[in-house]
């Protein structure tokens, strides 16, 4: 069988490794020194001023959401993980969804301004797969209209954009950390942000409001992770730079092996560092994609219909037609990629792919 992903598993003896250090600190979560160690490790690996380790990519969303949404108009994508739209709602909030922009799938900056009214909040876009944003439009529009910015990263674990990392951008940057991620901890997630006062609310956020055993400093929830999990990803931490090379490859073959006359692929952004985490294909109709999906099935391999479908069409949505994203949500598909794919398991892909394109 051959799934969308593979987790990465690291070798057992150095996961082995950190437990040990576990059971020596006997010390199992709120805040141990291995999720110290390993938010002090993420900041030098991806160039970042602060971070703060959660325990999924979802709950900084909507800590973050609860801070600068106050239950406002929040601007999104229709074409994300149902994780965004959810969050939003989640909090009280009312998504404003903003068509993408079909080349790169990313919120169409071209058509935010007319989207904002008096009760918007923020903005919460998404870095589709990986590929950034229109960064210096958004953040120009938010200016102009004192809004403030939440991107979902999830999927941007090393990615950069004009030589930083992008989870510097915005007001607020999340990722996750879910087993199928390219950097994993099983379970896991991470806010990301620059001011250091707003950081500050998220911290207390993220563990019940706690200033000391006895004092809160107001609202919280429990967003932490455990020593277990900060193991994992100080184990898989070391791995990264295999992790991305194997699936650099896959990528490469893909791009060469497939047949672009008959399919497209998301543009990525110039200026783009890109972490090869997906790799999404556009049919040129549902029918194309949905007997190409019954061949691979056929065979053993299962692709994945991501992102599916269009959030605006969501049953608890309330939404004008969103046509880019609907029309591409119907037609995009996620083929197999991971650090451990070989090269006849890609080679059969592209085969049984073209020959349905004929
Ligand atoms: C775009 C996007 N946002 C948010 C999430 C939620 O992350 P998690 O599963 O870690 O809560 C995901 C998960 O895949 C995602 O793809």
């Amino acid at each position: 069988m051959l799934n969308v992903t593979a987790t990465f598993f690291p070798p057992i003896e150095e996961y082995y490794e950190q437990l040990r250090r576990i059971w020596e600190n006997q010390w199992l979560t709120n805040r141990g020194a291995l999720i110290q160690e390993l938010e002090t490790s993420l900041k030098e690996h991806l160039g970042v001023s602060n971070i703060l380790i959660m325990n999924n990519g979802t709950i900084p969303l909507q800590i973050a959401l609860k801070n600068l949404g106050q239950k406002g108009e929040i601007i999104t994508t229709p074409f994300s993980y149902v994780a965004t739209t959810a969050a939003i709602v989640w909090e009280g909030c009312t998504p404003v969804f903003v068509d993408i922009d079909p080349l790169h799938l990313t919120i169409d900056e071209t058509k935010i301004e007319a989207a904002i009214t008096s009760k918007t909040r923020a903005i919460l876009a998404t870095h589709v797969f990986g590929n950034p944003c229109h960064v210096e439009a958004i953040e120009a529009i938010a200016k102009k209209h004192q809004l403030k910015v939440i991107y979902d990263a999830a999927h941007c674990f090393g990615v950069r954009y004009k030589g930083e990392s992008i989870f510097n951008y915005g007001d607020v940057s999340t990722c996750s950390f879910h087993a199928t991620k390219i950097f994993h901890t099983g379970e896991g997630g991470a806010v990301f942000c620059k001011e250091e006062s707003l950081r500050a609310i998220l911290y207390y956020n993220h563990n019940f409001g706690h200033n000391g055993p006895l004092e809160f400093h107001g609202l919280g929830i429990n967003g932490k992770i455990s020593e277990l999990q900060a193991a994992m990803g100080l184990t898989n931490l070391a791995h990264i730079h295999y992790i991305i090379e194997n699936r650099k490859r896959a990528v490469d073959y893909y791009d060469a092996g497939l047949n672009f006359e008959k399919l497209k692929k998301m543009q990525l952004r110039p200026g783009t560092q890109w972490n090869y985490h997906y790799y999404p294909i556009q049919f040129e109709s549902e029918a194309q994609l949905l007997s190409v999906q019954s061949e691979l099935n056929k065979e053993g391999i299962y692709p994945r219909r991501y992102f599916y479908p269009s959030l605006n069409t969501l049953n608890y949505i309330k939404s004008a037609k969103m046509p880019h994203s609907e029309n591409v949500a119907s037609r995009i598909m996620c083929l197999p990629l991971s650090h451990q794919i070989k090269e006849n398991e890609l080679e059969q892909v592209c085969h049984l792919i073209n020959q349905k394109l004929c």
